[in-house]
C-alpha cells in the first residue's frame, strides 16, 4: 500500500551539509519526494512535533534507561522525567538553525525509511544506515553535554505518527503528487 512518511533533516544534518546525501538515498531507493522545504522550526511547531504526550515521553525515557543498563549503568530517574528533560532539549535543538522537512511517498515507505535511518544512538546504528554512516554520537556523550543525541534525522515511526507529523509540517498544497518514470516499469501489468 502506498504510504507517506515525514522526514526531518535536523540542524546537525543541515550544518554538516548532508542534505543532498540523505535525500539522494531516498531518491535512489525509488521513493518519491513529494514535499520539501527548508525552514526554521517555530517553538509551537517543535512542541507539536515532539508532543507533550505521556506515552511517548515514557517510551523515550524507557529506551534511554535500557540503553544505559545494557552498558551496566543503573539509572534511578523516572522514565517520564527523563522523557520530559529530553523533550525540552530536543525542542531547543530543533530550533537551533534551519532544518529541512521532507515528505516521502512509496510502498512500505514508513518502515523502510526507519530501517535506512538506523538506531536512535548513532554509536550503535549499523553501518549502511544514515545514522550509522554519518554520526557516532551516543547517549553518554549527549548527556555529558546536556544536549540531545545528534542523530541527523527524524523519521515517522508508524502510520499514525506519519499522518500526524505530515500535517504539522506541510499544508495540503505544499504536497505535490506526480509520476516517476520508473513507475511504468514497477507497476506494469504482465499479460
Ligand atoms: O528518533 P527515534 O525515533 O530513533 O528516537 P525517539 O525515541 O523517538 O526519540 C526522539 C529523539 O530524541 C531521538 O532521535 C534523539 O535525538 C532524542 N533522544 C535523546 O536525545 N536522548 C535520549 N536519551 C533519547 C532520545
Ligand atoms: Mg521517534
Amino acid at each position: 500500500m502506498i504510504e507517506r512518511t515525514l522526514v526531518l533533516l535536523k540542524p546537525d544534518a543541515v550544518q554538516r551539509a548532508l542534505v543532498g546525501e540523505v535525500l539522494s538515498r531516498f531518491e535512489r531507493t525509488g521513493f518519491k519526494i513529494i514535499g520539501l522545504k527548508m525552514c526554521y522550526a517555530a517553538k509551537e511547531t517543535a512542541g507539536q512535533h515532539y508532543a507533550d504526550d505521556e506515552q511517548w515521553l515514557r517510551s523515550v525515557g524507557e529506551k534511554t534507561k535500557k540503553s544505559y543498563e545494557a552498558k551496566g549503568v543503573q539509572v534511578s530517574e523516572d522514565p517520564l522525567e527523563i522523557g520530559k528533560r529530553i523533550r525540552s532539549q530536543l525542542m531547543d535543538f530543533l530550533m537551533l538553525s534551519p532544518i529541512v522537512a521532507v515528505c516521502v511517498e512509496g510502498h512500505g515507505v514508513i518502515s523502510k525509511v526507519r530501517t535506512m535511518v538506523g538506531a536512535t544512538a548513532p554509536s550503535s546504528a549499523m553501518p549502511g544506515t544514515i545514522r550509522g554512516d554519518f554520526a557516532f554520537d551516543s547517549y553518554g556523550l549527549a548527556d555529558k553535554s546536556g544536549r540531545p543525541i545528534q542523530n541527523l534525522i527524524h523519521a515517522s515511526d508508524s502510520r499514525e505518527s506519519a499522518e500526524r507529523e505530515i500535517k504539522i509540517w506541510f499544508k495540503d498544497e505544499e504536497l505535490h503528487p506526480y509520476q516517476r518514470v520508473d513507475e511504468a516499469l514497477l507497476y506494469r501489468k504482465v499479460e
